[in-house]
């Protein structure tokens, strides 16, 4: 074997190693970021293993892996900010929307200027996405990939075999779920997790249109507070508990998914990081399950952006945190990556050709321009960190206590969305 023809092949038999070792191959290494993110899932982690071994093939860096599990990473921030007091911040964190503004602004983030400029991420970059990576001009945030909130998902299969058709309008997701239930099925798979219930919420405001959303959570208008368009989705959000399972368990998402997987339930409502899931469970999309938007919501796609920033207190490793940054925005790794997680790429020109129905269905709505994107509150896109939690623990009150009415709630999410600070 001749030497060109051995190397690649050396290459890759590492590579393979370091996918299957991923963790042991980090702490090997000359140097190592620990990574701090909430990423739990299997599609997840295997997510996040693609980063990690592309990382050490490429660039002889290992991922020391810092996972928190706390579902949309209201946990990860919890313990991301108490290590920064004690003067233990982790070298890189998923640190996604709002915050990465908020937090480049009291100079807690290292810029990517140098990085962006030398890979023409300006570009490269769909403008939405380089717009929400930068803070007063710089960019503090390296973008892996753009997740579609309102997202009904359904067991195609068990449709199929009970002769139920994919509802477009919610008078036919109600006779669908009447059947549904009738044969012993779940119609709706529902977590009573806080920011479940609450990701669920904000796609039935979407239905009551774009323009109401932003005005409720990104502009935080006080007349859209006492509209009655809010009344509506309130009432939507109770009236559909009645096709959730009984009791509506607390569990995570992955968990309902699986009820989905399972042809236990027949519909979900969620992120499209649940697609990811599916597929690595051994399903496919289009044959064994389906994604739609969330009935009314057609024209609209609620989003999240993924985003890893890395730590100004760690400035040492600063060439390592700049590599992994450029590796993040490379056009392979984001069409590899992006198609284990179910988001899609963040780039003006992705593979479309490798995606699937619902990546190339989202990719191309959220291209079409900002009348479509609508950032999703849950997720950190539309609003302070701390007015998103109090609106999330609000919701949640309303949804499990019956005796709560929708006027209370109206009023007390006003209070909320007039009194807390907005620091734009
Ligand atoms: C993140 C996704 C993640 C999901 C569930 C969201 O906030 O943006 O990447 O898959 O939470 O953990």
């Amino acid at each position: 074997m001749t030497e060109t023809t051995f190397y690649p092949l050396r290459k890759a038999m590492c590579q393979l190693a370091c996918l299957l070792l991923s963790v042991a191959c980090g702490g090997a290494r000359a140097e190592s970021l620990q990574v701090l993110h909430w990423w739990k899932s299997v599609s997840e982690r295997k997510a996040v293993d693609l980063i990690a071994a592309r990382l050490a093939a490429e660039s002889d860096i290992g991922w020391h892996d810092s996972m928190i599990p706390s579902g949309s990473g209201a946990g990860a921030g919890i313990v991301l900010r108490s290590r920064m007091l004690a003067n233990d911040a982790p070298e890189v964190a998923q640190v996604n929307g709002i915050v990465v503004r908020d937090w480049a602004r009291l100079h807690l983030l290292l810029d990517l200027d140098a990085v962006a400029a030398a890979g023409k991420w300006d570009k490269q970059l769909l403008p939405t996405v380089a717009e929400a990576i930068k803070s007063d001009g710089h960019v503090y945030a390296a973008p892996i990939g753009i997740h579609r909130m309102n997202t009904l998902f359904y067991n195609r299969k068990l449709l199929a075999r009970l002769h139920v058709a994919v509802p477009a309008s919610w008078a036919q997701f109600e006779q669908a779920a009447a059947k549904l239930q009738q044969a012993g099925v779940v119609p709706l798979a529902q977590s009573s997790e806080p920011w479940q219930v609450t990701t669920l919420f904000e796609a039935l405001v979407l239905i009551e249109g774009g323009d109401f959303h932003r005005d409720l959570f990104q502009r935080r208008h006080a007349a859209a507070y006492t509209d009655p368009r809010l009344a509506t989705a309130l009432q939507r959000l109770r009236s559909l508990k009645k096709w959730m399972g009984n009791p509506i368990a607390e569990r995570s998402w992955d968990e309902s998914m699986r009820e989905l997987a399972d042809g236990r339930a027949a519909f979900m409502v969620m992120g499209d990081w649940a697609k990811g899931e599916l597929v690595s469970r051994g399903l496919n999309v289009d044959e064994d399950f389906g994604c739609t938007a969330v009935p009314g919501t057609e024209r609209y796609h609620l989003y999240n952006i993924d985003t890893l920033s890395m730590l100004a207190a760690r400035e040492p490793h600063r060439a390592a945190q700049e590599k992994l940054a450029a590796l993040i925005m490379s056009p392979a790794l984001q069409n590899d990556y992006n198609q284990i997680k179910g988001s899609i790429p963040v780039l003006r020109n992705p593979a479309l050709a490798k995606m699937d129905s619902c990546a190339r269905a989202s990719w191309k709505l959220f291209a079409s321009g900002a009348e479509a994107q609508v950032p999703s509150l849950v997720h950190r896109m539309a609003t302070e960190e701390i007015v998103r939690d109090a609106i999330v623990a609000e919701v949640h009150r309303y949804f499990l206590d019956d005796n709560v009415s929708v006027a209370d709630t109206q009023r007390r999410l006003g209070t909320i969305a007039r009194t807390l600070i907005k620091s734009r």
